[in-house]
């Protein structure tokens, strides 16, 4: 059986104080006037009388403040890598298998930005492994390029390192909190051209949301050229909308050839 995951863990805990539930109890009620001395609570000595003023402030963190110093710190993919391995203000990480850094070729001319790992990719720690990525390599492929082209190499990741749980939408906090690293990322990649797909990444980079307006309109973020473009798991689910795709693909065709 498998064990219970983080997220699972923690639902059913809130679950259990919606209901009224208040302190953990064991199968065996336990009197606690007769636990041994040392386990219960210490005596406390008569303190001197202190006049009550305010509590010292906790030292708060900023995550999106604490995300930017330690992307712009990274010097290359590696630390960067290294950097969001070591990044714990995100709950999504507690409750994932793998980070899911980027596949295919750093340097290539265009980078893929996704939104978050699924399933297949949270497993293997690599993006786009499962059913949509098995599409998207298949269009790429259709305009002759791909992860492993030696031609029209790319580079893909997501804004996302981290499965959310269910494959739920990640939060504005998650986003925002990640947005330092993807930027990052994009500036260490070097890429010519971005591909966004889907509403998570537009979101998070051009700051637009409805991919059915935004797709297949060029535009600029992060100093680049950009190019909006219905995410493949939409695809896989409205396969109409692949003759919009292709156009679009035709379009960055076009600009790599004119490149
Ligand atoms: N969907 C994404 O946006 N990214 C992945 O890596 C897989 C599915």
């Amino acid at each position: 059986m498998e064990s219970l995951e983080y997220h699972s863990a923690l639902a059913l805990l809130d679950w259990q104080i919606e209901l009224g539930a208040t302190e953990a109890i064991s199968d065996a009620p336990v009197d606690c006037y007769t636990l041994p001395e040392k386990l219960q609570a210490p005596q406390k000595a008569a303190e001197p009388a202190v006049l009550p003023g305010p509590a010292p402030a906790a030292a708060k963190v900023d995550p999106v403040a604490e995300a930017r110093v330690q992307a712009e710190a990274a010097q290359d993919l590696q630390e960067l890598r290294e950097a969001l391995a070591q990044f714990e203000h995100c709950a999504l990480k507690r409750g994932a298998r793998n980070l899911v850094f980027a596949d295919g070729q750093p340097g290539a001319p265009v980078m893929i930005v996704g939104e978050a790992p699924g399933r297949d990719e949270d497993r293997e720690g690599r993006p786009f492994v499962g059913r949509a990525g098995q599409l998207l390599d298949r269009m790429l492929a259709a305009i002759d390029a791909g992860r492993d082209h030696t031609r029209n190499p790319v580079y893909i990741t997501n804004v996302l390192p981290w499965r959310p749980p269910q494959n739920r939408d990640p939060s504005p906090d998650e986003i925002a909190m990640m947005r330092p690293f993807i930027e990052r990322h994009i500036a260490l990649a070097a890429p010519r051209v971005l591909v966004v797909m889907g509403n998570i990444p537009a979101h998070a980079l051009l700051g637009k949301k409805g991919i059915t307006r935004l797709r297949g309109q060029w535009t600029e973020a992060c100093g680049l050229p950009v190019l909006p473009m219905f995410h493949p798991a939409y695809l896989l689910r409205n396969p109409a909308a692949k003759r919009e795709a292709w156009a679009d693909l035709l379009s960055l065709q076009a600009w790599l050839a004119d490149g």
